[in-house]
């Protein structure tokens, strides 16, 4: 009988997005989806450690687990993604009841590995390079209709308080013909909605091409006929020229909606984490966009208490969030990550001075998407229909082209159809509207 398999996904998009190429490799081995944790015979976490809290999640459920190998002894638990790039085997240690452990590098080899622990073998693998194969993935996507390409792993950024280029690499970017070639694909099957994937998609092309090729690949892939709307994340401020703000302007499926990570709003802290700008040309760049695409909506992500940070720093970041009009910010409280520059610096912030600026922020940031989804009553949007809302069968859920979730009343047949909806109310995260 065929095995199951069940995966639990943490962390960013491209995580999400590798846990499909996992799916899509071990069915194309043979094995089966089980229903869930307790059905199944393999469960592989794809991991995140971005944060603290994102680690101390994935201990609390790997190690709940325990009970369930106990009386599953056939069951085989594989750790991937991020925590398992960071602790290698030592993940073993802390989770003995762990089979199989894999990194970020290494998903190709998970069904090799499998195997291996069938044979009551522990094993662990650990790349710190690429893999060719990467490229060649069967993907299981989760959506028909909307979906992920990702045009660059890794990054080569080094901001001072983030994991991130340790566990995922350093940044490489796709072939421009592979991507053109895959979204072609996926407009053949249907898809409308591509979201290119990177962890700073605007140096595109730096590392192969020794040029920034993402406003062309903006320009080549708008012209793929059956593809309706195009997306990207995340956006670089540093990186990002004048090229993309046209094609946001000019080509019609790029959609009118930029994440531009700020962190936070004061030169110093801004230099201290290494971002390569300033609170000046951060707001000049949000103004060129408004300028030249005045319904762009720009979100944002904001980190408070990181070290050294001070009240007149956070100040500045307010500052910021008032000035920029963002219409959705992602808002985080700092997190030493062991290894990073930020985690050995000394004037590390209370946990009382971090939670109440994490509260004065919010509060701020929650009454300006309120505001700036106000503004919207009464407007009429193009939506894509996602599906049915969690809270009530009857009503569809879905987003605008500036990425905003939008509830209204609507048959079931219109999942995955573009739709006019007109606004009827707003709330700060999301707006009511009725079909037209
Ligand atoms: N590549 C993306 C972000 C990836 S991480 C970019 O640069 O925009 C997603 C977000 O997590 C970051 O934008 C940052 O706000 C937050 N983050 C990263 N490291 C963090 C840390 N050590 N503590 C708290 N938040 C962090
Ligand atoms: Fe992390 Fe900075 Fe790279 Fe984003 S750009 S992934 S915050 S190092
Ligand atoms: Fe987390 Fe890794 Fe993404 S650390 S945010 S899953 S790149």
């Amino acid at each position: 009988m065929n095995k199951k398999f069940f995966i639990v996904t943490y962390g960013c998009q491209m995580n999400k997005h590798d846990s499909e190429k996992i799916a899509g490799l071990l069915l194309s081995c043979g094995y089966k989806w089980a229903k869930d944790i307790n059905d199944a015979d393999i469960v592989v976490f794809n991991t995140c450690c971005v944060r603290k809290s994102a680690e101390d999640r994935l201990f609390g459920v790997v190690g709940s687990l325990k009970s369930l190998k106990e009386k599953k002894k056939e069951l085989i638990i594989a750790v991937g993604g991020c925590v398992a790039q960071k602790e290698g085997v030592n993940l073993q240690k802390i989770l003995p009841h762990v089979d199989v452990v894999f990194g970020t590098h290494n998903i190709a080899s998970l069904p090799n590995l499998i195997e291996k622990a069938k044979n009551k073998k522990v094993v662990c693998e650990i790349l710190r390079a690429p893999r060719d194969e990467l490229k060649i993935f069967p993907i299981e996507r989760k959506n028909l209709v909307r979906t992920w390409v990702s045009i660059s792993t890794g990054c080569n950024n080094f901001c001072s308080y983030c994991i991130v280029p340790y566990v995922r690499g350093r940044e490489m970017s796709r072939p421009f013909e592979d991507i053109v070639f895959e979204v072609e694909k996926l407009a053949d099957e249907g898809f409308l909605e591509i979201t290119l994937l990177g962890q700073n998609v605007n140096s595109y092309g730096r590392d192969i091409y020794n040029k920034l090729r993402f406003a062309e690949l903006l320009k080549r892939l708008n012209k793929i006929e059956g593809i309706k709307r195009i997306r990207f994340i995340s956006s670089h401020p540093r990186d990002f020229n004048n090229d993309v703000i046209l094609a946001l302007a000019e080509r019609e499926k790029v959609c009118e909606h930029v994440h531009l990570p700020i962190q936070a709003g004061s030169d110093n802290v801004l230099k201290a984490m290494g971002r390569g700008y300033t609170k000046e040309s951060y707001l000049n760049l949000v103004e060129e966009i408004y300028e030249i695409v005045p319904s762009c909506s720009i979100t944002t992500d904001i980190m408070v208490g990181f070290p050294g940070e001070k009240e007149e720093d956070f100040l500045d970041t307010l500052d910021v969030v008032k000035q920029a009009k963002f219409d959705n910010a992602f808002t985080f409280i700092y997190s030493p990550r062991e290894g990073t520059k930020a985690a050995e610096m000394k004037n590390q912030i209370t946990d009382e001075v971090k939670m109440d600026r994490f509260n004065r922020l919010l509060e701020v940031q929650n009454r300006n998407s309120l505001k700036c989804n106000l503004s919207f009553v009464g407007d009429e949007v193009e939506v894509l229909v996602e599906g049915l809302s969690k809270k009530n069968g009857d009503v569809l859920t879905g987003r605008t082209r500036t990425n905003k979730v939008i509830n209204f009343l609507g048959r079931p047949s219109l999942i995955n159809k573009l739709v006019r909806v007109k606004i009827k109310e707003a709330r700060s995260w999301s707006l009511k509207g009725e079909l037209v």
